[in-house]
């Protein structure tokens, strides 16, 4: 039927009994298109059923009235025998009535024999071809799209402007839990709170597509969220837009959300309960290492003040050897008074007010440099110092960082034999706070250790032999940390270390 060139009819079966009538339409019919068209004839209904089983023809012309057939029944023996056939129904009647009948039950077209003539048939027979084609055409989209429709995971409904449903698929009536959907409003199906949402969704324009999610009112009053994807369908100009809405369930989803967020809500509120005891652990530490170092300070005082009393007064009177204790007990008094006062220093970082501004950071290093270079004018170390390095923070206390990690550069790198100190900033990562870096190519350290390195007294083997009191990288961290940045140190033994710390902002990765 496809293939039917519309030119030609090869194989036309012509049920009529009037012999007349029949020598005419094959006459009509080899006039037109010659003896390629083959017309074969059947007297009786029995007769034109038996040929289309034999062979299926492109097109029949059937007289209604037939001896052992009378009447529209004619034609749907026929139609019933061959649904994709087209049929022409040559009719001794010219009944106005029968005619609009034919048509409604599928017949391509109805001509009263007394006025069809050669060309009014032919034409006709154009005609049905045509209208069978498309009709069988439509029929296969139909199919197509109702196997999709019913076999589809999702809910698939059509409303009215006014959300009467007027088409609901299979899925959408089992996931309701009712099977009789076509005619009720949408809108009962919704649950109160997210009608908003399908109004919202109504209002989708031809062209246009809208989603949401919702919760679907089942028939025992469960809800089920879904999500509604709408697209508007015009059936054709002028008619009411309809709305197609896809509803896929997301309840699983949903409630994996819902457990996700129970999950970190109880975390936050974990991470909240430990940081506060933390912190609370953090004051009370604080205040036990102020109160001690406090409150050494005074026997230290009376130690050293007797100490230096039984020196001056008693001078002469000691032998040497207890004159030799005395000193060593002096310096060790005077030692601890330096880490006590170190201590007092770094717990007071905790609580001192800062006061930020915007800071020369290549002034403070160079005046660093400086008074390094003159407690030892004649080593020759190699300083370089970026110019115009900026940062914003606390002037004493980041001079305080400065100072602490060029000191440890230039008291490390000792031994070197053409020291290299080097202050600068890393190139800047779009969006990232400005790293600092001071390099040195002295002793270096394991990497293993580095962490250690930022609690107070902690020194390194390799440290042995340069004096210090390993509170120095302690007291910068605390604040760099108060600024709300980030230090941290790269070495290797023998390679040099490399410190960077940031003033606040969001730290780069590698921190
Ligand atoms: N630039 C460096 N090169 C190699 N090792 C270093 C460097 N800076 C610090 N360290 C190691 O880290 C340890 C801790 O440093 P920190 O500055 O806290 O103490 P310190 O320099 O020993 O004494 P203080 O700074 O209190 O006078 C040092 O003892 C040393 O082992
Ligand atoms: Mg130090």
């Amino acid at each position: 039927l496809i293939d039917l060139d519309m030119n030609s009819f090869h194989n036309v079966l012509l049920i009529e009994d009037n012999p007349g009538d029949t020598r005419l339409v094959t006459e009509y019919l080899h006039e037109r298109f010659g003896n390629d068209c083959a017309v074969r004839g059947a007297a009786t209904l029995e007769a034109g059923l038996a040929q289309l089983r034999h062979s299926p023809a492109d097109i029949v012309l059937l007289d209604l009235g037939l001896p052992d057939s009378v009447g529209l029944e004619t034609f749907s023996a026929v139609n019933a025998a061959a649904p994709n056939t087209p049929v022409v129904i040559l009719s001794g009647d010219d009944d106005e009535q029968v005619a609009m009948r034919a048509l409604q039950v599928g017949a391509e077209d109805y001509l009263a024999k007394r006025h069809a003539d050669s060309a009014s048939l032919i034409r006709s027979m154009r005609h049905a071809v045509q209208r069978r084609r498309m009709s069988v055409r439509l029929r296969d989209s139909e199919a197509r799209y109702r196997t999709i429709v019913e076999t589809a995971e999702e809910g698939i409904v059509q409303l009215d402007s006014d959300a009467t449903i007027r088409f609901a698929n299979t899925r959408l009536c089992n996931l309701l839990g009712s099977s009789d959907l076509v005619g009720r409003s949408f809108t009962e199906l919704v649950k109160a709170s997210d009608l908003p949402a399908l109004m919202g969704l109504m209002c989708t324009a031809p062209g246009e597509r809208n989603s949401a999610e919702l919760r679907l009112l089942g028939a025992d009053g469960s809800a089920t969220w879904v999500v509604a994807a709408a697209g508007c369908l015009v059936r054709h100009p002028g008619s009411n837009p309809q709305l197609v809405v896809m509803l896929s369930d997301i309840s699983a989803r949903k409630l994996a959300e819902a457990e996700l967020l129970a999950l970190k809500r109880g975390l936050e509120a974990r991470v909240a309960e430990r940081t506060a005891q933390l912190h609370a652990a953090n004051v009370e530490l604080e205040s036990f290492n102020y109160t001690v170092a406090h409150d050494l300070r005074t026997p230290l005082g009376g130690i050293l003040g007797f100490a230096e009393l039984m020196r001056t007064d008693g001078e002469h009177l000691l032998p040497a050897p207890q004159a030799q204790q005395l000193a060593m007990i002096e310096h060790s008094a005077r030692t601890m008074q330096g880490l006590i006062d170190s201590l007092l220093a770094l717990s007071k970082i905790s609580h001192q007010v800062l006061h930020p501004q915007t800071l020369d950071l290549s002034t403070m290093a160079r005046r660093v440099a400086d008074q390094l270079q003159v407690s030892e004018p004649l080593r020759p170390v190699q300083w370089l110092i970026a110019d115009h390095i900026e940062g914003e923070g606390d002037a004493n206390l980041v001079a305080d960082v400065l100072g602490n990690l060029l000191h440890n550069a230039w008291k490390y790198s000792a031994k070197a034999e053409r020291a290299v100190i080097h202050f600068g900033v890393l190139p800047n990562i779009t969006g990232n706070a400005p790293v600092y870096v001071v390099r040195d190519n002295g002793i270096g350290f394991e990497m293993a250790t580095a962490t250690r390195l930022f609690s107070p007294f902690q020194r390194l083997p390799s440290a042995r032999g340069f004096e210090g009191s390993g509170i120095g990288l302690a007291t910068a961290r605390r604040i760099i940390e108060r600024h709300g940045g980030t230090l941290w140190a790269e070495s290797e033994p023998g390679q040099g270390a490399s410190f960077y710390f940031t003033l606040g902002g969001r730290p780069p990765l590698a921190a």
